[in-house]
């Protein structure tokens, strides 16, 4: 059910696809989600000449293809129409803003408007002659200027954007202004820059609201309002990001100085923990919400790509918003996809002893939705933390779901073979620690697969909860070769890309484990198989109706 997959899931579809369908301008406009992303229609491989492919959805869950909205053909991108973002101006006027590799292979920022501003579905987009709009400005490396974002417009008149970029080796996003969208000036001072990172691409700048779940429109401003700076770091493909302020007369943007709030390596706050990269938000008017879009790479070979003639998926879009204590986003997938949901399973306060594992069954285990919460016993005899651990992905590796604790590990085996000689766990282990316990959250593993040349990390993460009320929630979202995980309410989010050779279809099973010395008991779990949505059909299926 993984949507978007014309160019995706292969078993929706044969198009091919690129291994870069980075999500370029997700918009809400006049009724219909258009997601538009990384597309390179000759191979299932990245190409440098790529170009925009669009879909359309009245729902985010089913999708249909349109035309390729934009190609490399200008002088300004004829080398490749790569990311970028939309903007709705006043009057309800959506503009693209993109980054296009152009003649000389310089990376320069352009501007694209619908051709035909009446079209429900606007299909074709012109390319303005004002381009390029932006060139790379002294001291910026011709290839290392790209990725502009959705554009605020501030109290004073001026709209910004910000471009992903490397000065000095400090990853920084670039800040621009305009009174009238064409003309662009660099900012004098210094936006957002951070050391040991490379060069940041596909930036994302938003407002979050202090109070509540709602989702703000990317201009808002006021006092119940922080902002967020994600960045995309290549080096890890990683997507950092941290909460801080944004003072508009200075345009300078300086997170909080709380811990995990920066951009390192083992230890800063991600959207999503596994496989999840060059994601964008978007503002949602029609239901007042922030929606993540991401990147989902392939984790198996190139070969294995062009044999199946497509590689890389989006994520299941999120909803996100700031956790009540400020300190970190909290993302849960759109309330739509529950449409999808069928053959309701339950279970209700079922304990998981020691080494137990309890087969889910009566639903399709390969394309499950699962929601389970789990309450936990005391802490007493949970295995005691060493805060030199501060590598969560290592010691979810060091520490697997074969290696026995005291609390966990506990959680699910998906995509699992009957004899359990292939699955994909995703669980938690829970430490005693000085302050308050520490919750791990791991997913993914050798096991996933017994195909030997792929890449099989153990993803993992800490999650930031005291379970005051002893208890812990998962969800996933199991779709064939994907697991999209979410702990504690959205807290930490692994996805992963997994390739099964013996638990596959009907041969997939769902297990609830424990191989904790402890007991842990299923509050309550609900599972459902997942229907397919349409996916990518050909838009003569009218939206208008
Ligand atoms: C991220 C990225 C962007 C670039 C695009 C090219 O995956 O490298 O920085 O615009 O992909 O396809």
């Amino acid at each position: 059910f993984n949507i978007v997959s014309c160019f995706l899931l292969g078993w929706h579809s044969n198009l091919s696809n690129n291994n870069s369908p980075d999500p370029n301008g997700p918009m809400y406009y006049n009724g219909i989600y258009h997601l538009f992303y990384q597309y390179n229609p000759k191979a299932a491989a990245w190409a440098s000449d790529i170009v925009w492919g669009h879909s359309v959805s009245k729902d985010m869950v089913n999708w249909f293809c349109l035309d390729v909205a934009m190609a490399p053909m200008d002088s300004f991108d004829v080398n490749g129409c790569w990311s970028g973002s939309a903007t709705i101006l006043p009057g309800n006027k959506p503009v693209m803003l993109y980054t296009g590799i152009d003649i000389n292979n310089v990376q320069v920022q352009n501007i694209a408007v619908p051709k035909n501003s009446s079209d429900p579905l606007l299909v074709e987009w012109k390319k303005l002659h004002k381009n390029p709009l932006i060139l790379p400005p002294n001291g910026i490396n011709a290839t290392s200027f790209r990725d502009p974002t959705t554009a605020w417009l501030g109290k004073d008149g001026y709209w910004r954007i910000l471009v992903g970029s490397e000065r000095s080796n400090l990853g920084t996003a670039l800040l621009f202004r305009s009174k009238d969208f064409m003309e662009w000036t660099a900012s004098e001072n210094n936006f957002h820059s951070a050391p040991d990172t490379g060069i940041w691409e596909c930036p994302d700048f938003f407002p979050v609201s202090l109070k509540g779940k709602k989702g703000l429109d990317t201009s808002e401003s006021g006092a119940d309002v922080k902002y967020i700076l994600k960045v995309s770091v290549q080096r890890t493909w990683s997507d950092f990001y941290t909460v801080g302020a944004y003072c508009l007369n200075k345009d300078a943007y300086v997170p909080d100085n709380t811990p995990g709030n920066h951009y390192s390596t083992t230890t800063g706050l991600k959207f999503d923990y596994g496989k999840f990269y060059a994601s964008k938000t978007f503002f949602d008017e029609a239901k007042n919400r922030r929606i993540l879009w991401a990147w989902v790479n392939e984790s198996d070979s190139a070969a294995d790509d062009f044999a199946k003639g497509w590689a890389g998926i989006q994520a299941i879009p999120r909803t996100l918003w700031l956790d009540r204590n400020g300190k970190q986003l909290l993302q849960w997938p759109i309330e739509e996809l529950k449409t999808l949901r069928t053959n309701e399973v339950k279970l209700k306060k079922t304990p998981l002893t020691k080494g137990s594992v309890f087969e889910v069954q009566g639903i399709t285990a390969a394309q499950a939705d699962i929601e389970v919460r789990f309450r936990l016993p005391s802490l007493e005899n949970a295995e005691s933390f060493d805060p030199s651990w501060n590598d969560a992905q290592q010691l979810c590796g060091r520490k697997d779901a074969t290696v026995q604790g005291g609390i966990g590990p506990f959680g699910l085996l998906t995509l699992a073979s009957k004899d359990l000689d292939e699955y994909t766990a995703v669980f938690f282990r829970v430490f005693k620690a000085q302050d308050k316990p520490v919750v791990l959250m791991c997913s993914g593993g050798i096991r996933s697969s017994l195909k030997v040349e792929l890449d099989k990390p153990s993803y993992g993460a800490f999650v930031d909860v005291d379970l005051i009320d002893g208890e812990i929630s998962l969800r996933s979202l199991i779709d064939h070769t994907v697991v999209e995980s979410f702990g504690a309410g959205g807290k930490t989010c692994i996805t992963t890309r997994v390739y099964p050779t013996l638990a596959v279809g009907m041969e997939a099973h769902l297990y609830a484990f424990n191989n904790g010395t402890e007991t842990v008991e299923i509050k309550r779990l609900n599972a459902w198989t997942m229907q397919t949505p349409n996916m990518n059909l050909g838009h003569e299926i009218s939206l208008a109706t």
